[in-house]
């Protein structure tokens, strides 16, 4: 073999190795939306095996019964069903939170909505409805979290999970990106203002994490290409695991200095350009559409 064959990012260390001492969240509370699915689960098992009691908000009962079944081998969590669009919901779940563990130490607003569609195609409700979970149910869970530390005078963090067309567009994606850009630049004004009050506010982006509970929109677009590892620099995807330990980290002790910043866990992805660019494919035809009918 020569020296410079591609050998691409080395593999994660295996499901269950810790990267933070164990213990570290011992006594904390960890709230995360989405939790019972892909990402948001492996968000929370992390928190979970670092000692941390967990609270799960989603819609879908089926999904609060899988974030029980898979965290509670871990420790102790509580499942709150909760619309993150209704402001009176997420009061009622942080409610539910503070009554069964105590105020949460940690937010994780993981919980967005995506599907991929020609801009031309979507509906003025389509694209309303991923800006009000994504953007607008994001700053909703946010202010309820800070609203009640400032109030208690007890300090905070706060990961909002991002996704990387937030800086560069995502064709195919535009209420998804457009939101997600939102999502990130809150991050930063947030910071600047709940930081003096002990709050950290950092985000937290996946690049590609293929998995089960992907919906099947998402699995659908993704089918398209047969091996996705071979699209990526690093010549993996990312598996989810390596998100939890992403997170567990952002809001540790290690981390108090970081606030402000969105870390991206992607192996290089989003920078990826080609010498000579490759022939431009429409999102219709990338999607297997037919000409635009008003
Ligand atoms: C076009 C669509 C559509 C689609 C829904 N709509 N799916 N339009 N193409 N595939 C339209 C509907 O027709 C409707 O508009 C409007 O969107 C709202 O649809 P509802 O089904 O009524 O909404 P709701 O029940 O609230 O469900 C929200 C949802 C759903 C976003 C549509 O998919 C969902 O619950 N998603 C949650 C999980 C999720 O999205 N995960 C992805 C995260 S991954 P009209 O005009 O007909 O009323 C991610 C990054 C992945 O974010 C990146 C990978 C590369
Ligand atoms: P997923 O499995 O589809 O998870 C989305 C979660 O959001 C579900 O658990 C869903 O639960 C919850 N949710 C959706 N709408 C909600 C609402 N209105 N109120 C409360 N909860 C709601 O997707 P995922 O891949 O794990 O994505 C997790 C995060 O990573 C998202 O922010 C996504 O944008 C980001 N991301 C993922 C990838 C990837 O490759 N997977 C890439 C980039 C970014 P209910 O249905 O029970 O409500």
């Amino acid at each position: 073999m020569s020296t410079s064959e591609p050998i691409g990012l080395s593999d994660a260390p295996a499901l269950g190795a810790m990267a933070l001492p164990a213990g570290t969240y011992d006594g904390k509370v960890v709230f995360v939306t989405g939790g019972g699915t892909g990402l948001g689960r492996a968000i929370a098992t992390e928190f979970a095996r670092l000692g941390a009691r967990i609270v799960v908000a989603s819609r879908k009962p089926e999904h609060l019964e899988a974030a029980r079944e898979g965290l509670s081998p871990l420790g102790e969590v509580l499942t709150v069903a909760c619309d993150i669009r209704e402001p009176e919901q997420i009061a009622a779940a942080f409610d539910a939170a503070e009554a069964t563990f105590g105020l949460p130490d940690v937010l994780v607003n993981n919980a967005a909505a995506n599907f991929p569609v020609p801009a031309e195609d979507m509906s003025p409700n389509a694209w309303r409805t991923v800006v009000d979970i994504t953007l607008n149910g994001t700053y909703f869970c946010a202010r309820e979290f800070a609203r009640r530390h400032l109030a208690a005078g007890t300090p905070g963090s706060i990961i909002n999970v991002g996704a990387s067309y937030a800086w560069t567009g995502g064709p195919g994606f535009a209420h998804s990106a457009a939101a997600k850009a939102g999502v990130k630049n809150m991050v930063e004004t947030l910071a600047v203002e709940w930081g003096p009050y002990g709050i950290q506010v950092n985000g937290l982006v996946p690049g590609l994490f293929p998995h089960e509970d992907m919906t099947a929109d998402i699995q659908g677009n993704l089918a398209r290409t047969n091996d996705k590892d071979v699209c990526q620099p690093a010549l993996r995807v990312g598996r989810p695991r390596e998100l939890g330990w992403a997170a567990t980290f952002l809001a540790s002790p290690y981390a108090r200095f970081i606030s402000g910043h969105t870390l991206v866990v992607d192996g290089a992805n989003w920078q990826r350009r080609s010498l000579t660019n490759p022939p431009v494919v429409t999102v219709r035809d990338q999607m297997g559409k037919g000409p635009f009918e008003p």
